[in-house]
């Protein structure tokens, strides 16, 4: 925290006790929300009212892309420092954002895992030294509730629904049946769905994130040309795989350089869109599977920085409509990482009672569905969750 920032905190009388009297009155909540797992610094100030439509009244991300752009992938050292050092700025611009201080608050929700642990111990501390200097409450959140709970934030979709959390470091199909009640059909065995992405733009000489970039040329290709593996539709159920799919490229690319010398522009543009079709393929299927599976659904729902993909969207659109199911895609910036997302999971938690204190502990590691079994593999985000 800055010395100014601290300073005002310190100032502000102990609030529980008027946090209890004020959202018993008006059932009204406004939550800072902060989020530091991966690779962006974000915090952000949401509102609720029950029956209301959310109100996000600032939401503030800070992008770490460039410090990780020589590496070819994020370096979890670099990651928490940039955190330190941004965490407090982006809390300030996100309280300034939304107009108030931190006495308007009611209570403040972090990310408390799983995702890269410098990072997730960064958000942690910060909220606890806000927590502590301002009497407010701590709500720890798990990243993927998050994401998961989104659909809530956007469009307010009753419970149960499907989930399906597409980005650079997961990738499962969720039941949601309450803000703390998840049921995971299935889940990547190995990468993301983006780090495949991302791989196949670096093995393709094209720029990261590689999602937009490989979305672009697939536009421009044939996507017959080269036959890609549909990783695990031969297996029951809906976990996935997508690391096959990085070495099927890499071997496609190499036998087109070994046989021309070099890639032209429209041996790129197939490659990328015969990984895109796969990707899609598989996953379209796998959704298929997990609505077959899901009874008494309101609908089916994706977030993840993936879920941009025009292409994957068609498809799980129209997979949902032949399953007789609606579709719903919440907004860019609320599919990829954020911390309204946070703020909002927060406050739902809030409502069933949950509340951390100064223990609140940062955990590498913490699946949504405890009762299913661990994924294994690890991408960007270090372990999976
Ligand atoms: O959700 P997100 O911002 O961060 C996490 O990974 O949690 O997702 C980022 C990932 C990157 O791997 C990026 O390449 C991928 O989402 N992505 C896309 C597209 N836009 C972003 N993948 C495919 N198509 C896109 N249009
Ligand atoms: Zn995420």
């Amino acid at each position: 925290m800055h010395a100014h920032c601290l300073r005002r905190a310190r100032m502000i009388p102990p609030a529980r006790a008027q946090v209890q009297q004020r959202a018993g009155m008006s059932g009204q909540l406004t939550f800072l929300g902060i989020e530091s797992s991966c690779d962006d610094t974000a915090a952000a100030v949401v509102r609720h009212s029950p029956g209301q439509p959310v109100m996000i009244m600032a939401n503030v991300v800070a992008s770490q892309t460039e410090l990780h752009a020589a590496f070819g992938g994020v370096v979890p050292e670099i990651a928490a420092r940039a955190h330190v050092e941004k965490l407090d700025l982006t809390i300030e611009a996100a309280l300034a954002q939304a107009g108030l201080g931190l006495r308007d608050l009611d209570a403040i929700a972090v990310t408390a895992g799983p995702g890269l642990i410098g990072g997730v111990l960064a958000g942690v501390m910060a909220a606890k030294g806000l927590a502590a200097a301002t009497g407010l409450p701590l709500v720890g959140v798990n990243h993927l509730a998050g994401h998961a709970l989104t659909p809530r934030l956007t469009d307010d979709l009753p419970f149960p629904y499907l989930m399906l959390l597409v980005s650079g470091g997961h990738c499962q199909f969720l039941r949601v049946d309450g803000a703390d009640s998840f049921t995971r059909l299935g889940g990547t065995i190995d990468d993301a769905p983006g780090e495949a992405f991302d791989k196949t733009a670096k093995l393709l000489g094209l720029p990261q994130p590689g999602g937009p970039s490989v979305e672009a040329e697939a536009r421009k290709g044939d996507p017959a040309r080269f036959a890609f593996p549909r990783p695990l539709l031969d297996r029951a159920g809906c976990d996935l795989s997508f690391s096959g799919l990085k070495t099927a490229l890499l071997r496609a690319r190499d036998a087109v350089v070994a046989k021309k010398g070099g890639l032209s522009r429209t041996d790129r543009a197939d490659l990328c869109a015969g990984f895109q079709a796969a990707v899609r393929d598989v996953l379209a299927e796998k959704a298929r599977r997990a609505l077959a599976a899901s009874q008494g659904i309101t609908g089916f729902a994706v977030a993840g920085g993936v879920a941009a993909n025009q292409t994957l969207r068609a498809a799980l659109e129209n997979t949902a409509a032949q399953a007789g199911t609606s579709f719903l895609a919440p907004p860019l910036a609320l599919c990829t990482d954020n911390a309204a997302m946070i703020a909002y999971a927060g406050i739902e938690r809030f409502r069933t009672g949950a509340r951390d204190d100064l223990t609140l502990s940062a955990r590498p590691r913490w699946p949504l569905d405890t009762k299913a079994p661990a994924l294994i593999g690890s991408g960007k985000r270090g372990a999976k969750a």
